[in-house]
């Protein structure tokens, strides 16, 4: 059931409760709007409940999305200051924010060259990056297999707990004045002209409102409403989790593991996030055999220590994914009031404190960077 039905009208309706919402429904109830959360199921049940919660710019660093590296990085630096306040305006609750580097491992012969190739890139952009012989790596990290061949230390690349993080910036955003109403899908985005006018729920109710955040992840492009020519291509990437915990305590792993196929995630108490497939599945979120089979074939090889632990839960997610890999954020071109922030595919929680910054802004008439402008994406012929 809907926990509030009495607000009706607001400066600013925020269409998805998850991280990126959430963040961005805090920052503009600073700055002193009146902000609805609209979520149709609970706060952070969508991708952010699934996400591990790495903030690793360096580790998932990509030579053709060097927009997105420096935005990364950006938001990375925001993210200690952000989590203090986060847990000062939730009344002291914690984050998980883990200053814990990680280790990026190859397994073969292969995977070393390919590894030596990502060193020689990170030299490049003049990112934090060292070369670890397979003892030196061991000796950091103890539950490593004996058989890996190389490895690199990526110091600065972190990581926080995104359920942790959602519940503080429920509780934040509610100080703050923000009014989120669960349960309440959006049937559509209702504008007069090109300007948007509010929200028309599912229920047939209307609220008005002058500016639109549209931060429902992977479905942020299939709100109806919209003309063509303000939307993009917006795609579901899949991703499957385990999680796990040791019944030892904490000390199998310190660092974030990094590996082809995926990551294990310390969160320094003992559990562990196995992550994540990327499948192109549509919105199929299924957690399969053969998914957690390849999850723990590959882990397993590197840290055979994770064949030890108790699962504690499986899950399965979908990324927003652009054409791109950036995010979109900032106001449309196409209608007035509409703003975006979507698109974080798999840098949501890193992403979040840098997106509600510059979401804010926008709401208050600053330009986003134009590399994360919607406009990037527009198809001629939707303008035709
Ligand atoms: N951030 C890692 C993932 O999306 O799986």
């Amino acid at each position: 059931m809907p926990q509030d039905t009495t607000a009706r009208t607001a400066d600013v309706v925020v269409i998805g409760g998850g991280a990126i919402g959430l963040s961005v429904a805090w920052r503009a109830a600073q700055r002193g709007r009146a902000v609805l959360v609209i979520e149709r199921g609970e706060l952070g049940c969508g991708a952010s409940h699934v996400a591990a919660g790495m903030l690793a710019p360096v580790t998932e660093a990509d030579p053709g999305e060097l927009a997105l590296l420096q935005l990364g990085l950006r938001s990375a630096r925001m993210w200690p200051a952000f989590a203090a306040e986060l847990s000062q305006a939730s009344g002291g609750m914690d984050v998980g924010l883990r200053c814990c580097g990680a280790l990026v491992v190859a397994r073969d012969g292969d995977e070393a060259a390919a590894l030596d190739r990502e060193l020689a890139l990170r030299r490049e952009l003049d990112l934090t990056v060292r070369r670890l012989l397979p003892s030196a790596a061991r000796r950091l990290e103890p539950a490593l297999a004996p058989t890996i061949r190389l490895a690199l230390d990526v110091p600065g690349d972190h990581v926080a707990n995104p359920r942790a993080m959602v519940n503080a910036l429920a509780e934040a955003s509610l100080r703050a004045g923000v009014v989120s109403s669960t349960g309440d899908a959006v049937e559509r985005i209702e504008c007069g002209g090109a300007r948007i006018r509010g929200v028309r729920l599912a229920g047939g109710s209307f609220v008005a409102a002058e500016q639109v955040v549209v931060a429902a992840g992977a479905w942020s492009a299939q709100i109806p409403g919209l003309p063509e020519s303000a939307t993009f291509a917006l795609r579901p990437v899949k991703g499957q989790i385990m999680r796990l915990r040791d019944p030892a305590g904490p000390g199998l792993l310190e660092r974030i593991v990094r590996f082809e196929g995926g990551y294990l995630v310390p969160r320094g108490d003992g559990r562990y996030v196995l992550g994540a497939t990327m499948e192109e599945r549509g919105f199929d979120t299924n957690v399969t055999a053969g998914g957690l089979y390849e999850l723990l074939r590959d882990a397993a090889e590197l840290v055979p220590g994770v064949l030890e632990l108790v699962v504690e839960e499986t899950a399965a997610g979908v990324r927003p994914a652009t054409p791109d890999n950036a995010p979109v954020l900032g106001a449309s071109d196409d209608v007035q009031g509409l703003v975006w922030a979507t698109g974080h595919h798999r840098n949501g929680i890193l992403l979040a404190p840098a997106t509600a910054e510059i979401v804010a802004a926008a709401l208050d008439g600053e330009q986003a960077p134009a590399a994360f402008a919607a406009r990037r994406f527009v198809r001629e012929e939707a303008h035709a």
